[in-house]
């Protein structure tokens, strides 16, 4: 199959909404990561997005909503009663943007999309590309992220391109994503709020609405009770070559590894020192975690070493993403990087 990129303009932005009201898939921009969407109430529209990424049809899917009006989506039958009135509060302060929230599955969803479970993942994004599409197509758009089962989230139509070329007919082009990694879900399903996987949006922002912080779900948790290894991780964003994660800055710099720095704005670094922030600060760091994962798994290089990323509102997710990337820790014993597994539980 022949990929095309689009751009966003009105005549392309037409075709993709055809096209997937015809029950194909379309990779899409979102403020967080690039998406690969398709018409969410309907199950063999959906069935193409988990063969075109190969992922396992047990792990559920996000459905972007049409417009960020939850009364509607109940309406439509997307979300279900009992809805807490704080579901309501919350997409008031940060929908369109990076919040999912797990509410009761309304009858029209198919169970195609939540891999069963009877609670359904739904969000607004904050991207004029996607809110365009949704607007212009008008139905919930299933969309996970554009990559290959287990591969790193892309953040640009190039990297999409990488992943899924050959495999589905259209990329939507809307150029970077601002934001970086994937959104904030939260659960309102039959619990109390809970953090499934850490986003932009933090634990205190939620809290100030919830009126308590939400617990975090945490990597260590998920990997100590449910993960033969971390490899078998639903969704581990690794790169091919392995990726170890380093307790202090790098400061030796043998050949044949790959070196990702935290911060510096030194501009003469040679090819095997890539930089996630020049000036140190978080939101950059997230937005080029994804993209320079991918540079630096395209030299070669035995291994991949990644500096700790400091405290900060943004620290949970991109710690998040690294752990679940990672094959293990290294540290430098004086001569060598000793490179650690992690353990198989
Ligand atoms: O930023 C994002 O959320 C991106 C963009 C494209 O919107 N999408 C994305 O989708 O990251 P995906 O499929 O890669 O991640 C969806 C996450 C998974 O961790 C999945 O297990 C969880 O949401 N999820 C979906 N439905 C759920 C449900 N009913 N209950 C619990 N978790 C659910
Ligand atoms: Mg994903």
């Amino acid at each position: 199959m022949q990929t095309e990129i689009l751009g966003p303009d009105p005549i392309s932005l037409r075709k993709a909404a055809n096209l997937l009201l015809a029950g194909e898939v379309v990779a899409i921009p979102t403020e967080t990561v690039y998406g690969l969407a398709a018409h969410g109430l309907k199950a063999q529209a959906v069935q193409k997005i988990f063969s075109a990424k190969g992922r396992p049809s047990t792990d559920p899917l996000i459905l972007h909503l049409p417009t960020p009006d939850l009364k509607a989506a109940l309406a439509a039958g997307i979300v279900a009663e009992p809805i807490p009135e704080v579901a309501y509060q919350l997409t008031s302060a940060f929908w369109p943007g990076p919040l999912t929230m797990i509410l009761p599955k309304g009858p029209k969803v198919p169970l195609e999309v939540t891999s069963g479970l009877p609670s359904v993942a739904v969000r607004y994004p904050a991207h004029p590309v996607a809110q365009k599409l949704l607007s212009i197509a008008d139905v919930p758009l299933a969309a996970p992220s554009a990559n290959r089962f287990g591969r790193i989230s892309p953040t640009d139509a190039k990297a999409v391109s990488e992943e899924l070329g050959g495999r589905i007919p259209v990329i939507l082009d809307g150029g970077s994503c601002q934001t970086g990694v994937e959104s904030t879900v939260l659960s309102l399903f039959k619990q109390e709020p809970v953090i499934l996987r850490p986003g932009k949006i933090t634990a205190e922002q939620l809290g100030r609405i919830l009126g308590k912080n939400p617990k975090i779900l945490s990597t260590k948790s998920k990997l100590d009770q449910s993960m033969p290894s971390p490899g078998m991780l639903e969704s581990h964003y690794a790169p091919a070559t392995p990726l170890y994660l380093v307790d202090q800055p790098i400061t030796h710099f043998p050949t044949g590894i790959q070196y990702i720095h935290y911060a510096s704005n030194d501009k003469q670094l040679p090819p095997n020192r890539q930089v996630l922030t020049p000036i140190g600060d978080p939101e950059t760091a997230a937005q080029n975690l994804y993209r320079v994962l991918r540079k630096a798994d395209a030299q070669s290089g035995h291994a991949i070493l990644i500096e700790p990323i400091p405290d900060s509102d943004f620290a949970p997710a991109l710690r998040d993403r690294l752990q679940r990337a990672s094959t293990g820790t290294a540290y430098w014993d004086g001569q060598v990087w000793k490179l650690t597994q992690w353990q198989v539980i």
